[in-house]
């Protein structure tokens, strides 16, 4: 996995909680090093366990950390990669948009990386279905993206998330639905 996925995971660990407790995580991860960087790609394993502990050390089950986790990603995420983003693009079109021009993006700048691929249907003006397709069973971080982006565009209010099958699978539907 990317290095900035770990690098925000460990700034999410020192925001909510603080340096301490990340140093906690990485031993009890079993890591010899919690310095990552942007430019290399880490073992899966890695994330695999930090998110564990973290989910272990704040008393709430992992796909609930990933949620938190995906939400606090974006705004970063968003940052990186602002120059494929439209001006008038919202939550839904963001979504619609993500796989060719986020994802792909990833895939042509780091070969070694692989984004989940994300079949993203447009079903009208306010609702979007989402098929998440990954390995890695990472839809609770998907499903707590959407809710990022949300609060991106500040539309967090109009913007309902429902994943629609279990978020643990390695096949995850998400249903977006905005108010008219
Ligand atoms: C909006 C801009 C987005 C950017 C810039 C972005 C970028 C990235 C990057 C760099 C990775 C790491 C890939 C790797 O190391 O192989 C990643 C992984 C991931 N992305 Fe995105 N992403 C975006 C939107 C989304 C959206 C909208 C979703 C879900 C609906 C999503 C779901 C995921 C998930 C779940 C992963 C973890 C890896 C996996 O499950 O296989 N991303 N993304």
């Amino acid at each position: 996995m990317h290095g900035t996925i770990f690098s925000l995971l460990k700034r999410y660990v020192q925001t909510q909680y603080d340096h301490a407790a990340w140093v906690r995580l990485v031993e009890a991860a079993g890591l010899t090093s919690g310095d990552f960087s942007h430019k290399e790609v880490y073992p899966d394993e890695h994330l695999y366990a930090l998110v564990g502990q973290a989910a272990v050390a704040a008393g709430i089950p992992p796909g609930e950390l990933h949620e938190k986790f995906g939400e606090y990603l974006v705004p970063d995420l968003m940052y990186m990669y602002k120059r494929f983003v439209k001006p008038e693009w919202r939550t839904l079109d963001m979504l619609e948009h993500t796989e060719h021009s986020m994802h792909n993006q990833v895939r042509r700048e780091h070969p070694e990386n692989s984004p989940p691929v994300l079949n993203v249907q447009r079903l009208n003006e306010n609702e979007v279905l989402i098929d998440y397709v990954s390995p890695r069973r990472m839809g609770g971080l998907a499903v707590g993206i959407v809710r990022g982006l949300a609060a991106y565009f500040d539309e967090a209010d109009r913007i309902d998330v429902q994943p629609t099958t279990s978020e643990e699978g390695q096949r995850v539907q998400i249903h977006v639905r905005r108010t008219p």
